[in-house]
């Protein structure tokens, strides 16, 4: 099987990780990468279907890999799924937190059906799954890796929901981190910005908005999910030891 490896031997060998939001886009480069360095991954995604082509991509390459499907914003789903995985799979010592929904508004209009998806899905998801898997980390050690959003870190017009759940992810992250740090247990975030996925074009200006407005104004670079993945990878491997409570941001500047 090849592996990408930074030259440094595959760093997952025998361990269980969990990449929620894994059938698409940034979830997907991540369950790819992380099966390619020895893990066994559990691909969670609200679309069952998605989340089996990328197990098929990962057992293709001659990695190990499953499928389940889970609503991260449902309790009781991510109870039953993670508690599944333990079982079936193995004590999860990984988790990376992917799953994201996020799109365009004017604050003035926004539906708060659309709000309150944004939050229970981005920020309560992310808890959620912290929270369900925390005991099998604890129980041996572990790390989660939670994907907030250069978004989370300056005003973005337009995306007032998503732009609350991703600072709250920040905070959600650093809280943990200091709640469970010391005790075997690393908690980090990293803060994309830009990268060509289906969600971006999700985010679509809507009448009356002003591109303008943007931080960057039109001016969005773009990243391969590849190149996210390659350092989620690193923060949730051994390498990563000292790091913790940390939020990096990759954003080709859009924070700088
Ligand atoms: N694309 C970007 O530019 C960008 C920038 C910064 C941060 N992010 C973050 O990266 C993460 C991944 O986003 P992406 O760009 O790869 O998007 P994507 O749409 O390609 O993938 C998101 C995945 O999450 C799944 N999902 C949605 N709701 C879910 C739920 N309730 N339960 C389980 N799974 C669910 C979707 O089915 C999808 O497969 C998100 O948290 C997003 O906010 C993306």
């Amino acid at each position: 099987m090849s592996s990408a490896t930074d030259g440094a031997g595959p760093r997952f060998v025998d361990k269980v990780a969990i990449v929620t939001g894994g059938g698409s886009g940034l979830g997907e480069a991540t369950a790819v990468r992380l099966g390619s360095e020895g893990a066994h991954v559990a691909v969670l995604d609200i679309r069952p279907e998605a989340a089996e082509k990328t197990v098929a991509r990962i057992t293709e390459a001659g990695g190990l890999a499953h499928s389940r499907e889970v609503d991260v914003s449902d309790p009781a789903s991510v109870r039953r799924v993670v508690a599944d995985v333990a079982t079936e799979v193995g004590r999860p010592q990984v988790l990376v937190n992917c799953a994201g929904v996020g799109q365009f508004d004017l604050s003035e209009e926004v539906a708060i059906e659309t709000w309150n998806r944004t939050i229970a899905v981005n920020l309560t998801g992310t808890f959620l799954m912290c929270q369900a898997v925390l005991p099998y980390l604890l129980d041996g050690g572990g790390t989660i890796v939670n994907i907030a959003s250069n978004s989370g870190l300056q005003g973005i017009p337009y995306a007032a929901a998503y732009a609350a759940s991703k600072g709250g992810v920040i905070l959600l992250t650093r809280s943990l981190a200091s709640e469970y740090s010391g005790r075997g247990v690393r908690i980090n975030a990293v803060a994309p910005g830009g990268i060509t996925t289906p969600l971006l074009e999700n985010f679509v200006f809507p009448p009356g908005a002003d591109p303008t407005r943007m931080p960057r104004g039109s001016r969005v670079p773009h990243a391969h999910p590849d190149e996210i993945a390659s350092l989620v990878a690193y923060i949730a491997s051994d390498e990563a030891r000292f790091m913790v409570g940390s939020v990096v941001s990759m954003d080709g500047g859009l924070t700088a």
